[in-house]
C-alpha cells in the first residue's frame, strides 16, 4: 500500500502527490470504463501498457517542441508529471468519421473527413461530456482566446505528428482526445499537454484490415483488448514480443 497522499482518482488513473513541489505521480489502473462508466471491467495489463505508450507519445511530442506534463516514468504503472491546472475541456481531433461524429452527423464510420476537424467537449462526467462550441468556451470563461488558439494549434501539430508516426507502423489515426493544463511561469502561465495519449483515448485502425486496435474493442465487446494495445506498443517498438507471457483479459463486471 502506498502511503503517498492521493490527490484525485479518475476512471483509469490515480494522481498522488509528487516528491517535489509542482509534481504529481500518475498511476495507470487496469480499470476500463465506457458509456459514461455504465460499462466497467478490469483488463489485466492495460495500465502498464498505457503507461508505456503514453510515455512514448509524450516524449516524442516533447522532441518536436510540444510542452507536456511528462517528466519521467517511475515504474511499470507510474510516471512523474508536472502538476497542472486542468482546463475543463476535452479536445478531440478527427481525421476519419467514427463514434459520436458518425452518429451525430450520419456519416458512415470509416469515411475520410474533408480535413482534420477539432471539436471541444466539456469535461463533465455528470453531463456525459457534452459537445460545446467555441462560443461557450468564451462566454463561460473556460479558456481565453489566446489559450484556445494555442490549444488548437498544438492539437493540429500533434495530429500531424501522430498521423505520420502511426502511418509508419501501418496504423490509421482515426481520432483522438487530449487535455491541456496550465502551469505557472515567473510571469503568467504556460499551456501544456496533460493527461495521457493511449489506445484508451485514440481510435487506431490497422491500415490494411481496419482492425480496431483501441478502446472500441472494449466498448463494442470485440474481445482481445489488451492484446490490441500490446500490438500497438510492439509496432511502435516500445515492447518486444514475449510469447511466453501473453496478457490475460479478465472482465470482472460488464453491465452493458
Ligand atoms: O468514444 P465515443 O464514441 O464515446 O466518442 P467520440 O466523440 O467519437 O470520441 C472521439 C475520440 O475521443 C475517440 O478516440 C475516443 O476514444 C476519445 N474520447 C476519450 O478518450 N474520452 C472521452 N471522454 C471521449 C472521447
Amino acid at each position: 500500500m502506498s502511503r503517498r497522499k492521493q490527490i484525485y482518482e479518475g476512471k483509469a488513473k490515480i494522481l498522488y502527490e509528487g516528491p517535489e513541489p509542482g509534481t504529481l505521480v500518475q498511476y495507470f489502473k487496469d480499470d476500463a470504463t465506457a458509456f459514461n462508466a455504465q460499462k466497467k471491467a478490469t483488463l489485466d495489463g492495460k495500465g502498464a501498457l498505457n503507461n508505456r505508450i503514453s510515455e512514448y507519445m509524450m516524449m516524442r511530442l516533447g522532441e518536436i517542441g510540444i510542452p507536456t506534463h511528462f517528466i519521467k516514468r517511475l515504474n511499470m504503472r507510474e510516471q512523474l508529471i508536472k502538476k497542472a491546472e486542468i482546463i475543463p475541456l476535452e479536445v478531440i481531433c478527427r481525421n476519419v468519421a467514427a463514434g459520436t461524429m458518425s452518429k451525430r452527423l450520419g456519416i458512415d464510420e470509416g469515411e475520410k473527413l474533408p480535413r482534420s476537424i477539432v471539436e471541444f467537449c466539456l469535461k463533465r462526467d455528470d453531463l456525459g461530456d457534452p459537445l460545446i462550441a467555441e462560443e461557450h468556451i468564451h462566454a463561460f470563461g473556460w479558456a481565453s482566446q489566446a489559450e484556445l488558439d494555442e490549444m488548437i494549434g498544438m492539437t493540429l501539430r500533434i495530429n500531424d505528428f501522430m498521423q505520420g508516426l502511426f502511418s509508419g507502423v501501418g496504423i490509421r489515426l482515426v481520432d483522438f482526445k487530449i487535455e491541456f493544463g496550465r502551469v505557472p511561469l515567473a510571469e503568467g502561465h504556460q499551456i501544456i499537454l496533460a493527461d495521457e495519449i493511449s489506445p484508451d483515448s485514440c481510435r487506431l485502425w490497422d491500415r490494411d484490415t481496419d482492425k480496431k486496435l483501441d478502446k472500441d474493442r472494449f466498448r463494442r465487446d470485440l474481445g482481445e483488448v489488451t492484446e490490441a494495445y500490446q500490438e500497438v506498443a510492439m509496432r511502435l517498438g516500445i515492447l518486444k514480443p514475449n510469447p511466453s507471457n501473453p496478457p490475460t483479459l479478465s472482465v470482472v463486471s460488464s453491465d452493458d
